[in-house]
């Protein structure tokens, strides 16, 4: 397996991006970690779902504060997020269906790691400085 780490070059500069951002990472290895070793139906559906229920805070965290700050990038960033939940509600469809193919490993591996770096790195950022250009704080309770 792939295990992605975190590192500087993934921050975005707000905190609290970046610590969801480690927590999502763990769970993407754990699912994969799980599936690579084909650790049964249970503890497979069991990761997915805390990947699934991580992912929809983190991206609910993200765009509470870009509506709150009248973010101007919201839409596009919004449907982006969109799209991966639409992904990984396929993917557990899939795994449902055909058990942990190999397939569905280098799914989470492959396409699951470069989803993310890609979207932390192409639009999380723009966040990121968005938020640091307006002087503006995130809090998890704002
Ligand atoms: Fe960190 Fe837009 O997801």
């Amino acid at each position: 397996m792939v295990g992605m780490k975190w590192d500087q070059s993934l921050s975005v500069g707000i905190d609290l991006i970046d610590e969801q951002h480690k927590m999502l990472i763990q769970r993407i290895n754990d699912l994969a970690t799980a599936v690579d070793r084909n650790q049964g139906t249970q503890k497979i559906i069991k990761t997915l779902d805390f990947l699934l229920d991580y992912t929809e805070y983190h991206f609910s965290t993200e765009e509470k504060h870009m509506v709150k700050n009248h973010y101007p990038g919201y839409n596009e960033h919004k449907e982006a997020h969109e799209d991966l939940k639409v992904t990984l509600g396929n993917l557990e469809g899939d795994f449902l269906e055909e058990g942990a193919t190999q397939d569905l490993a280098e799914s989470i591996n492959v396409f699951l790691v470069n989803w993310l770096i890609k979207h932390i790195h192409g639009i999380d950022v723009k966040f990121g400085a968005f938020l640091k250009e307006q002087g503006l704080e995130m809090t998890e309770d704002a």
